[in-house]
């Protein structure tokens, strides 16, 4: 079934690449200016994005084996999720039951119980207290209400979804949209996890936004991807989450083979978002499929982000292909840090002179409007309810044929 709208994808986007066209939207959009410096701007999408929404905070590559764990932190939030001996995930706010400390530090590993560096108190991967330091001369304790904080948590096609608020609404098959079983289509969750690169950006959106267009490929990118790179666009939606690929030469190369032939890496390719910080690409190490998923965060200041690019082989790698990994994920990094990343620094120091009030989104850039629109959308919803109201109400796209 969900085989089949990936063909149905692919078979609207050949009909665009036997013309070497692509899908436009009905008009431009704009977006202030301000969107990607005002603090009250910034604050707000954190409340009623980050702070509201399920956001994918690991990959269950990372967490793969019984009793392994992730420690991070989430916009200034200590996050520990754990993966226990049966394998279910669990997520907790990584601060002590006595007087606060980070109970692990930030980091992977795989351990069943949790030692705070402060006074040794000692947790289970369940959130559990499990022992207190000199029990008997630390006075009355009822132990069983001590445990870890719980935060919502969920496992889905390879992601680990989770929220950073206590006891917040969380519904993550409504969030999706319908998009999961085709996220599952890419078996994320049975990669290799085989690179990790951090990089401070700009505004999340300013950041994020790249992702999105595929109109800068040649431009930007023409001394990596190459000037003659496609950048047309046919993007899809679920919700808030979208798929975009190119009707390029490889999708023309289905135009020889009857639909049910069509490799499953070509019906896989393009860039596929989580809605509101993620980027899924796919790409090719030989004959062999590898992934680079972007995770964006906002930073300190509305001015500044995060960014994880976490690296995926769909293969176990031999030592030469590591190898090879290496280099691909050095070229890949480079291109982010100094080609997006590097531009989009100087548009954040630029909009200081306030000498553009707004930005235009072309009728060739309708990912970035839809992203756009969404951002608007949550930021104008008052409670968690009108949220997921407008989850509930999603309808998915998908692009027009010629
Ligand atoms: S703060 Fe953790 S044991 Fe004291
Ligand atoms: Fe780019």
């Amino acid at each position: 079934m969900t085989r089949q709208q990936l063909i149905a994808q692919a078979a609207r986007t050949l009909e665009w690449a036997k013309i070497a066209s692509a899908p436009l939207e009905e008009a431009t959009m704009s977006v202030p200016a301000e969107h990607y410096t005002s603090e009250r701007r910034w604050k707000l999408e954190q409340e009623r994005i980050f702070k509201r929404l399920p956001l994918v905070l690991a990959l269950s590559a990372e967490l793969n084996e019984p009793n392994s764990y992730k420690a991070l932190t989430v916009m200034g939030i200590p996050i520990l999720l754990t993966r226990d001996a049966a394998g279910e995930v669990r997520s907790f706010v990584n601060m002590c039951s006595h007087r606060g400390a980070a109970v692990v530090e930030s980091g992977m590993g795989t351990a069943r119980r949790f030692t705070c560096p402060y006074h040794a108190w000692v947790y289970d991967n369940k959130g559990d207290l499990a022992g207190v330091f000199q029990r008997e001369r630390f006075g009355d304790l009822d132990t069983s209400c001590k445990g870890l904080t719980p935060l919502p948590v969920a496992e889905r096609a390879g992601l680990i979804f989770g929220g950073t608020v206590p006891e917040m609404p969380f519904d993550v098959d409504a969030f999706l949209c319908g998009y999961t079983s085709m996220l599952e289509e890419h078996a994320l969750g049975a990669c290799q996890y085989v690179g990790r690169v951090a990089l401070r950006g700009s505004n999340w959106k300013l950041a994020y936004d790249g992702y999105l267009d595929f109109y800068h490929l040649p431009i930007l990118h023409k001394r990596t991807f190459g000037a003659d790179y496609n950048n047309l666009i046919c993007g899809d939606a679920w919700g808030p989450h979208q798929r975009h690929m190119q009707p390029d030469a490889r999708i023309m190369e289905l135009a020889a083979l009857a639909p049910e032939d069509w490799p499953q890496a070509t019906l896989l390719a393009g860039v596929w978002t989580v809605f509101p910080h993620v980027s899924i690409a796919s790409f090719r190490l030989g004959s062999e499929r590898m992934y680079q998923i972007a995770q964006l965060f906002p930073g300190e200041t509305p001015d500044s982000s995060t960014t994880i690019l976490n690296f995926l082989a769909a293969f176990e790698p031999d030592d030469e292909q590591r190898e090879e990994i290496d280099k691909q994920i050095d070229f890949l990094r480079s291109v982010v840090e100094f080609e997006d990343y590097a531009t989009v620094a100087t548009i954040q120091q630029a909009l200081r002179s306030g000498a553009k009030s707004e930005f235009v989104f072309g009728r060739n850039e309708g990912q970035n409007q839809r992203f756009h629109s969404w951002v608007d959308r949550l930021v104008g919803a008052d409670t968690p309810l009108d949220t997921y109201a407008l989850f509930d109400g999603a309808k998915e796209f998908h692009h027009p044929q010629p």
